[in-house]
């Protein structure tokens, strides 16, 4: 009779990868939204006492949020609600400044140097002891569900709305709790291996939680690791990134325009018209294929590997040199 060989490598040994290498701990991820509430209650007193600064609030974006953050984490993202009279700053440049000089007045404890415009948004210092908050102005004009033209960290204006992206994602995590995020932290983990190995490789993270809702949202099961990687570098290797990806959440399919002619179309859940991945070129898009195939060859390979250290070898290759060591 034959019985079902055990494997070297299985969903135990990622899920204790995961714990120790991948995932920022529970304790730090409460440190850092500590931090940040800090500054949006400093930043909420001097809106009360200003009530024309021209600044309404800020809201916790990004993997901290999300729950998706990993140890490497350098930065949090905040953005901050922009809403003044008449026209905003013209130029990207022009806004930075007007952010930074706001944020210099809200937190005059801070030295003027700790607040500085960096590409794209402005960066506070904690010079060490704690961790860096990016701004990102959203410019907000009282549509609902704080809808707003937010400046991307890839410099693009975009309306959406970041409230509206967490609950897209909550929607997930609560399909498949604690694995949705999980996964979404190893996916990013991965991603960062591909970029430690190559300055050129490109895969936001926003965009591989986009793959991952809509393998979600068509059944995909995320409770066993190695086979929740497999299904997202499986479903890269066979679509080749080259269908659409959209969802209903927030609009309904048919407000999505027709096809854009860009290398990848990755929409966002709440503006159909905002293709994420309208800056990834073909050159960018294959390079995410081949790396995708390369992992899919290399769980394969693990899964008849007759060593445990083949096996580690293989898992290597998709998780990089820390794993199994
Ligand atoms: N092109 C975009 N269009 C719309 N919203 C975007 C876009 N890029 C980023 N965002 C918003 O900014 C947030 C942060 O995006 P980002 O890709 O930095 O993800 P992250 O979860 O912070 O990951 P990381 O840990 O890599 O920083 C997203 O959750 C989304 O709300
Ligand atoms: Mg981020």
């Amino acid at each position: 009779m034959l019985t079902e060989q055990k494997l070297f490598i299985d969903h135990t040994d990622l899920v204790e990868f995961a714990d120790a290498k991948v995932n920022l701990k529970r304790e730090d991820a409460k440190a850092f939204r500590e931090q940040v509430g800090r500054l949006r209650d400093k930043l909420e007193l001097h809106i009360a006492d200003h009530p024309d600064f021209g600044i309404k609030k800020m809201l916790l974006s990004g993997s901290l949020a999300k729950g998706t953050a990993l140890k490497t984490l350098n930065d949090a993202d905040v953005a901050v609600y922009v809403e003044v009279a008449g026209k905003p700053p013209a130029s990207e440049s022009e806004l930075l400044n007007w952010l930074t000089n706001k944020l210099r007045d809200a937190y005059p404890q801070m030295k003027p140097d700790q607040i500085k415009p960096v590409t794209h948004c402005v960066k506070i210092s904690f010079n060490g002891t704690g961790l860096d908050v990016d701004v990102a102005p959203v410019h907000y004009y009282g549509k609902p569900n704080d809808v707003g033209y937010l400046l991307s960290k890839s410099g693009k204006t975009v309306e959406t709305s970041i409230p509206l992206h967490l609950k897209f994602i909550r929607v997930r995590k609560d399909r498949h709790p604690q694995h949705f995020a999980q996964v979404v932290r190893l996916v990013k983990w991965w991603i960062k291996q591909r970029k430690d190995a190559d300055d050129a490789f490109r895969f936001k993270s926003f965009m591989a939680e986009m793959v991952l809702a809509h393998l979600s949202d068509t059944g995909t099961d995320f409770s066993r690791y190695p086979e929740a990687l497999e299904a997202f570098f499986n479903y890269i290797d066979r679509s080749q990134l080259r269908e659409r990806i959209s969802f209903t959440d927030y609009y309904q399919a048919s407000d999505l325009p027709a096809k854009t002619g860009a290398a990848m179309e990755i929409f966002d859940p709440v503006n159909a018209t905002n293709n994420v991945a309208a800056d990834y070129d073909e050159t960018i898009r294959k390079s995410i294929c081949a790396a995708a195939e390369d992992a899919l060859d290399a769980i394969a390979e693990a899964r008849f590997s007759t060593t445990k250290g083949r096996a580690v070898e293989c898992w290597r290759r998709v998780l990089g040199p820390s794993f199994g060591s």
